[in-house]
């Protein structure tokens, strides 16, 4: 499997780059789980593109984020603002979206970038099979190294799926009317693709944009859970062979960026995006690209101009089939 984007028409980059620039000063961006690696550095460009952002991560204090987040705010930037948010929390949900109305009336950009990998590692057997943590992802060589139980998949799907599902619901009513319409963006993968899926079934199902629903997403998803609990073997399965987990919560969360793109027609753009193979924590610094790189592509999509895609699937650059 290639880690990388492939196929697809590649958007037409010089429309992006030269874009009109729509946003101004005013223009709020809220980014999740903006600790570390790729949120980090979208917080970074959509700042120093003069837009608003709100930094918002897991750690309660502004002290507790990493050093590179924390240099954002305090390396004199005034148009970065942190505030605490764990997406799996309601109450943490909740109280972000009152302060956010507070604070600045809403937002015009919601980019859902927190996110889990969904598998423990055995370093000790990649060890000693003199495999890397890549290996795994390209070909399931040594895929034994990687478990996934309950309790990974609860955290993996509670973040991923609902979790991004959760702060969407929260912040869609503060979405501002704008000339160039409100973003949401998902950061997602190519391990999402509905290709992995081996069910056609529940392919079809979930690229049923007209009658697509919340409850046939879930219904996806707690089937998943079901056989994760009762410790099914997941190789004989309809569940994505490589990262089960990761894959499903991304095919679930691509499923969501359509109905809400089909729901939010006129009010908002709703896009899923594919950073690439990116060097941050999640990937155990194996990838290809670093993860100013993977940002860009993630807000390039937030910014396309007016009138721009909805509902589409970025991989990298391109536009793509989910
Ligand atoms: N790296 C890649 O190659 C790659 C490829 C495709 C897609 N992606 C996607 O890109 C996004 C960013 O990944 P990354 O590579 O930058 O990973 P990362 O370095 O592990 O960062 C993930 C961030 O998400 C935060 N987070 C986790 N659970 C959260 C929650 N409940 N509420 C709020 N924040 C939470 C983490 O917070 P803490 O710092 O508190 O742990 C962390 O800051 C993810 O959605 C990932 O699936 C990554």
């Amino acid at each position: 499997m290639h880690l990388e984007a492939q196929g697809g028409a590649e958007m037409d980059k010089s429309s992006c780059e030269a874009a009109e620039e729509w946003w101004r000063k005013e223009t709020v961006a809220v980014v999740t789980g903006a600790n570390r690696g790729i949120g980090t550095e979208i917080v970074r460009l959509l700042a120093d593109k003069g837009i608003t952002v709100v930094l918002t991560a897991r750690c309660r204090q502004q002290q507790d984020l990493s050093q590179q987040s924390r240099a954002l705010i305090e390396e004199g930037r005034k148009n970065v603002v942190f505030h605490t948010l764990d997406i799996q929390r309601d109450d943490s949900v909740t109280a972000f979206a009152q302060w956010l109305k507070n604070e600045f009336g809403g937002l015009d950009i919601l980019i859902n970038n927190a996110g889990l990998g969904g598998a423990k590692v055995d370093w000790d057997l990649l060890e000693k099979r003199q495999m890397d943590f890549r290996k795994i992802l390209e070909d399931g060589s040594c895929a034994e190294a990687l478990t996934e139980d309950e309790e990974t998949a609860k955290e993996c799907l509670g973040t991923n799926y609902y979790g991004t599902k959760r702060i969407s619901k929260a912040l869609i009513p503060l979405l501002k009317p704008s000339i160039a319409e409100a973003r949401i963006v998902n950061v997602s993968s190519v391990l999402g693709l509905l290709k992995f899926l081996r069910s056609e079934t529940l392919q079809r199902q979930l690229s049923d944009i007209e009658n697509i629903s919340e409850e046939v997403i879930d219904c996806t998803v707690k089937q998943f859970m079901e056989d994760i609990e009762r410790g099914a073997d997941l190789r004989d399965s309809v569940w994505p062979v490589r990262l089960p987990t990761y894959s499903l919560s991304k095919v679930a969360l691509n499923a969501y960026t359509r109905l809400l793109a089909r729901d939010l027609n006129g009010k908002a753009c709703v896009n899923s995006v594919h950073p690439g193979y990116v060097r941050t924590s999640m990937t155990f610094d194996t990838g290809d690209i670093s993860s100013v790189e993977g940002a860009e592509y993630v807000v390039r999509v937030a910014l396309l101009p007016p009138s721009g895609p909805s509902g589409q699937n970025f991989l990298r650059a391109q536009i793509a089939p989910f």
